[in-house]
């Protein structure tokens, strides 16, 4: 792929004095001047007076993003000085995770040709380690696997191979935890990113299915179950097979587990896997189609975290249930006015062939409850409603109350940005509207179609504890890389859902 082969390494060494190549430093923007926070200060010191001036003749401002390279004289041991912009510190003078995840992000595509990096961000707390740490390899991921040679892609080098990560507490058990939980993570990261980025040709259902099971196969204590469109016609499973019917690739249902010993509760996982989404018979305009590709990013989130969550050991048990099917146009599509028979029973009347995301879920989700999770949380890229309502930065979280609260305090915590959306008691009678089936797939209402389709969901989840995430916008970058996001696939969802299963771990 993908993730330059680095290795990473946390340290107290001084930043001055580091033989690295290049060292980064972070630069605020304090209340009067620029300042360099706690932890990088003694590269200031070496420049003493002349300090100031250099950063005012390169007008460094210290703004979030903002990057600043100078070749270092004999002031300090590196040979190049990268300055990274941390923005504005907080009222107590200390800057958050997300804007130290972000200027990592930053740093690590500011030294493509450097063999060893030190990094001097703020990182004297286990959480900035790790904002560090993800910032760092997030940032400098890029997808590869279709550049003919390197030449093409851009002509960079190999990249450094040694990061240090300078830290005030390296020596901190908590601190090197949190080092190596958050490769962990950035790994989980990059490989949904990976997955969500091939061409739509290239991850067919067969081939994610296979992708997933690959994966899980090299993953100590995940077990992964492949259902091919045979097995799942014997199973039930009427709305994987409708959406899939109108492709030449088949459907699958992946089925992944992960049974610690000490496990403290039972999670659900569900995620759309949708490798492809022309909309079908209602077919998207050319130009909704082109990231469409992208329509498989909440399954390989939950893969993803699946794993993440079996590699950091958390004593947690996970049920994930992974859907896919290609929604394509052919003579054999499904169509307006089908009546749909989902796995345990219950019909659909279908009218819109482009809401195939809560046909493939409904199954999943009732294959979900039989397994008697805790709770069960569904990760789809399914409404363009939810991209209108909260941009491309933002997921919406709909469900159970106390879930959603949970959703929202972990994605906190692991630096993504999700917002809570309701699912108003009147959507209950809309999706019951259908005269021939008992429930309707969709409306013609255009209005909240992202609530529409949660109630919707809410109907399999055997009325358990359940949210769901709509991540329709910040699934895929179409632009820039910026921070620790880069162009395609963002992954976004995964460090989530481990922050939410860290949190369970810790109930008693
Ligand atoms: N995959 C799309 C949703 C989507 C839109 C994802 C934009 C990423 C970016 C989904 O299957 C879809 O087509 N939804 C319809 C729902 C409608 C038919 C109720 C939509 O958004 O219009
Ligand atoms: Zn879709
Ligand atoms: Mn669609």
């Amino acid at each position: 792929m993908t993730l330059p082969d680095i290795t990473y390494t946390l340290r107290t060494a001084s930043p001055a004095k580091t033989r690295a190549e290049a060292v980064v430093v972070g630069i605020g923007q304090g209340a009067k001047d620029v300042e360099v926070p706690a932890g990088a200060e003694d590269v200031k010191a070496a420049y003493g007076r002349r300090w100031r001036g250099m950063l005012a003749t390169l007008g460094v401002s210290g703004k979030a993003g903002e990057v600043t390279r100078l070749p270092a004289g004999n002031e300090i041991g590196a040979q190049l000085l990268v300055l990274v912009g941390l923005g504005k510190p907080g009222a107590d003078g200390t800057y958050t995770s997300d804007a130290v995840r972000r200027a990592a992000g930053a740093a690590a595509r500011a030294v493509p040709n450097a063999t060893s990096v030190a990094v001097a961000l703020p990182a004297d707390t286990p959480d900035l380690v790790r904002a560090v740490a993800e910032g760092y390899v997030l940032g400098g991921y890029t997808y590869t696997a279709y550049k003919s040679s390197t030449a093409k892609s851009g002509g960079e080098s190999n990249g450094p191979n040694d990061v240090a990560i300078l830290s005030a507490i390296a020596r901190r058990t908590d601190a090197v935890t949190a080092f190596e939980e958050a490769q962990i993570l950035a790994q989980a990261v990059a490989g949904t990113r990976e997955w969500v980025n091939v061409p739509p040709a290239d991850l067919t259902p067969p081939a994610f299915a296979d992708a997933i099971t690959h994966v899980a196969g090299l993953v100590d204590g995940v077990e992964a179950t492949v259902y091919d469109e045979e097995q799942l016609a014997e199973l039930g499973c009427g709305g994987i097979l409708a959406v899939g019917m109108g492709s030449a690739a088949a459907p699958r249902l992946v089925e992944l587990t992960y049974s610690p010993d000490d496990a403290r509760g039972h999670i659900a996982l569900v995620g759309k896997g949708i490798t492809f989404d022309s909309g079908g018979l209602t077919i998207k305009p050319g130009s909704s189609m082109s990231t469409m590709k992208s329509d498989m990013a909440g399954a390989a989130a939950v893969a993803q975290a699946t794993f993440a969550i079996a590699r950091l050991g958390l004593p947690v048990k996970v049920s994930a249930f992974v859907p896919m099917a290609e929604n394509m146009v052919s003579g054999s599509s499904y169509r307006p006015g089908d009546v749909v028979t989902h796995y345990g029973g219950t019909t659909v009347e279908v009218s819109n062939m482009d809401a195939e995301g809560r046909m493939v879920l409904a199954d999943a989700l009732v294959r979900a409850t039989e397994v008697s999770p805790d709770l069960i949380i569904d990760v789809a890229t399914l409404t363009g409603h939810m991209v209108m309502a909260l941009g491309d930065r933002v997921s919406g979280v709909l469900g159970s109350e106390d879930v959603v609260d949970r959703v929202l305090a972990a994605a906190d915590v692991a630096g993504e940005q999700m917002w809570p959306m309701p699912i108003p008691e009147w959507m209950d009678e809309r999706i019951r509207s259908s005269k021939v089936a008992d429930l309707n797939q969709h409306d013609w209402i255009r209005w909240g179609g992202g609530l529409y389709a949660a109630a919707f969901l809410r109907e399999f989840t055997g009325g358990l504890p359940w949210a769901h995430l709509d991540i329709a916008g910040p699934s895929f970058n179409s632009g820039g890389a910026s921070g620790h996001l880069t162009p395609g696939g963002t992954g976004v969802a995964v460090a989530t859902l481990v922050d939410y299963v860290r949190e369970m771990a810790t109930d008693q």
